[in-house]
């Protein structure tokens, strides 16, 4: 066995997709293995003391691993988990959370569910591709996995399958009309419609500059779908809402639902209730708790999506919700302590400014539901809070996103008595 072959054994799921092993006193992260299994990896890298690895050869395979129903899965750093039964993936999420609470010096309650997809496949309404041209042909794909080289993508099953046909599509087209400086494609489709909302970057051209002629031909390939450059609706629970590209929507729309139900039965809106929503993009949780509650200030820092919650709750005859642009961090300061019973906030990866939880704490809402996309940073927030005199009463994994290493868990928090 070369240098950069090595024989080791799978031990605990990380974020990030890989598994922990050591051999020889050395660490090391190994993609496309499982707890448990020996594997002979390949060295492909060296981050601080770890090594960077890939399995090339399963010599004792869990009996949870399955054969990958994607032909560019190992090569495309899309999905790190399609060789894993799904119910040993939310296991692995399970842990991988319980973990990050752990080193933040919290307990997930032993109770919390992992709330999967009963198909948890075609589940994403939105894709972001990269272009790449080769020999006069201009096609869509992904990153490969730790690396900035395109692959072209032919089939992508997390997809919603009228994206990855519009995708087909637009590169078809490209081609056809010999486009040059092509660099993404954003799509978003209807969940419950025809229309399709796309945006291409080209380069030397302005972000958000459009490209009729491109999108007149990729239309004629897909007449089943609306092509839209504006915005899509997005409809749920009797809601109508509009998204735009440049806006935040939750990519998976069936678990979407999931999610936002766990919000509201944690954070329980009741008609005296006045209520923050930070975080907030385009309303959707603001106008679903509004229905429930006296009132709701939803907090946004891009002014489109501002525009948009505002509109949206126009559409739906709410005037009951406040939509106001700004840093949370920033536009807490301006808000009076006591007067919000309840808070929701939903951060970006990063989880929120120090700031951001210092104002939460001197607000001291009775009910706090935080939903975030990183298990590292809601520990470390939540921690925070705690130390701040809360106290963790539920939590949920959610997963939004199947296939892949990416986990979105939400916690109930309530202030402790006395405090
Ligand atoms: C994960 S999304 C949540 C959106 C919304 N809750 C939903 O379910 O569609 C996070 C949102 O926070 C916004 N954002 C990021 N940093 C912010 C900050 N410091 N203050 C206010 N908004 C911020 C982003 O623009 C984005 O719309």
């Amino acid at each position: 066995m070369s240098d950069r072959r090595v024989l080791v054994r799978g031990e605990r799921a990380a974020h990030g997709g890989a598994v922990v092993a050591h051999e020889g006193g050395r660490t090391f992260m190994v993609h496309y293995a499982l707890p448990g299994e020996l594997v002979e990896v390949e060295v492909v890298g060296r981050r601080g003391g770890v090594f960077q690895a890939r399995a090339e050869r399963v010599v004792e395979a869990s009996e949870d691993r399955v054969a990958a129903r994607c032909p560019h899965f190992g090569e495309c750093g899309g999905c790190h988990w399609q060789h894993a039964l799904y119910a040993r993936q939310l296991e692995l999420k399970r842990q991988v959370v319980a973990d990050a609470w752990r080193r933040a010096g919290l307990r997930l309650p032993p109770e919390s569910p992992v709330l999967g997809m009963d198909e948890p496949w075609r589940y994403r309404i939105r894709g972001e591709f990269q272009a790449v041209e080769c020999g006069g042909r201009v096609s869509f794909g992904f990153h490969r996995l730790r690396s900035h080289q395109v692959l072209p993508i032919a089939t992508c099953p997390i997809h919603d399958r009228r994206i990855e046909r519009a995708a087909l599509a637009f590169g078809q087209a490209a081609t056809e009309l010999g486009r040059r400086g092509l660099q993404s494609l954003l799509l978003t489709v209807e969940p419950t419609g025809p229309g399709l909302l796309w945006r291409v970057q080209e380069m030397g051209r302005r972000p958000g500059a459009t490209d009729a002629e491109l999108a007149a031909r990729a239309a004629e390939l897909v007449p089943d779908l609306v092509l839209l450059e504006d915005s899509i609706g997005l409809e749920f629970w009797g809601l109508t809402f509009r998204v735009r590209s440049d806006t935040f929507v939750q990519t998976n729309y069936r678990q979407m639902l999931v999610l936002y139900q766990q919000v509201l039965d944690m954070l329980a809106p009741g008609p005296e209730d006045e209520v923050l929503d930070l975080y907030s993009g385009i309303g959707t949780i603001a106008l679903v708790v509004a229905r429930q509650a006296a009132s709701v200030t939803a907090v946004e820092e891009n002014p489109t999506a501002v525009r948009l919650a505002a509109l949206n709750a126009r559409i739906n005859q709410l005037d009951n919700v406040q939509a106001l642009p700004g840093r949370v961090e920033e536009v807490l300061r301006g808000i009076r302590a006591g007067r919000h019973r309840a808070v929701v906030l939903d951060p970006p990866r990063a989880g929120c400014e120090p700031a951001a939880l210092a104002e939460l704490l001197r607000l001291g809402p009775e009910r706090l539901v935080y939903v975030s996309c990183d298990p590292a940073t809601h520990a470390r927030d939540l921690a925070q809070l705690v130390r701040g005199g809360y106290r963790v009463r539920r939590a949920a994994v959610v997963d939004m996103f199947p296939q892949t290493y990416h986990v979105e868990s939400v916690a109930a928090l309530d202030r402790a008595a006395g405090i």
